[in-house]
């Protein structure tokens, strides 16, 4: 048997609707993630799975759910970062509308995107920056980044506020104050200077740590304290 024939198992636990769980034991070739061993599962239709993807190397953002608790797309998670004599839990994003076994809402998402007026537009690249937090040379991590994953506000533990912002918007907001492109800075601030917004973070960095594109969210709400 070749190195690329070779198989190993995986057990996944999977939290289902209605408070049910489901376990399933699959094969998959070495060196697979996370992403193909739903796929096994899915592709056996008594499963009757539902769960969401699309690009397989985190672009559409669509697969984010818990593994063993943690935040994580599956699709770029290999399976060797587990130990595979026990199973891999599965669970949706939390904070969000369940709409069934691993699939969540994300209007949530697109409300509080709104409620700072982010326009989701390409950047000018060559546009120069204008954030004070910029003139001694930092790096700016742009948030066109954000895969708009929910990763992060599955991860705050702020979002028990269900009037939180969330890390995502209030990155974005951030992102305003620096290149604000026709938007009003003056309403974003407004929006973000508040108690559900910049005021309620608690910084535990979880965003920042479960991010998969490094946006860090957590940096760019410092710096909009700072900013305000
Ligand atoms: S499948 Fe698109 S981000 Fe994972």
């Amino acid at each position: 048997m070749s190195q690329t024939d070779a198989k190993i198992t995986v057990i996944l636990r999977i939290a289902r609707s209605e408070g049910r769980w489901t376990e399933h034991r699959v094969e998959v070739p070495e060196g697979s993630y996370v992403i193909d061993a739903i796929e096994r599962v899915f592709a056996q239709p008594a499963s009757q799975l539902i769960w969401r993807h699309a690009c397989h190397h985190a672009s559409c953002g669509t697969c984010g759910l818990r593994i063993n608790g943690v935040e994580k797309l599956p699709c770029i998670t290999p399976l060797s970062d587990y130990d595979l004599t026990r199973p891999i839990r599965l669970e949706p994003l939390d904070y969000f509308p369940r709409v069934g076994d691993l699939v969540v809402d994300f209007t949530p998402f697109f409300e509080r995107m709104q409620a700072i007026g982010m326009p989701i537009i390409c950047a000018d690249e060559t546009a120069p920056p204008s954030h004070p937090a910029l003139a001694h040379g930092e790096q700016l991590l742009r948030f066109e980044n954000c895969i708009e994953c929910g990763l992060c506000i599955s991860a705050c533990p702020a979002m028990r506020n269900g009037r939180f912002l969330g890390p995502a918007a209030l990155a974005a907001a951030e992102r305003l104050m620096v290149e604000p492109r026709g938007v009003d800075v003056e309403a974003v601030r407004r929006a973000v200077d508040t108690w559900d917004g910049i005021w309620g973070c608690r910084s535990s960095y979880q965003c920042t740590a479960v991010c998969p594109m490094g946006v860090d969210p957590a940096g760019a709400i410092i710096r909009l304290r700072t900013y305000l």
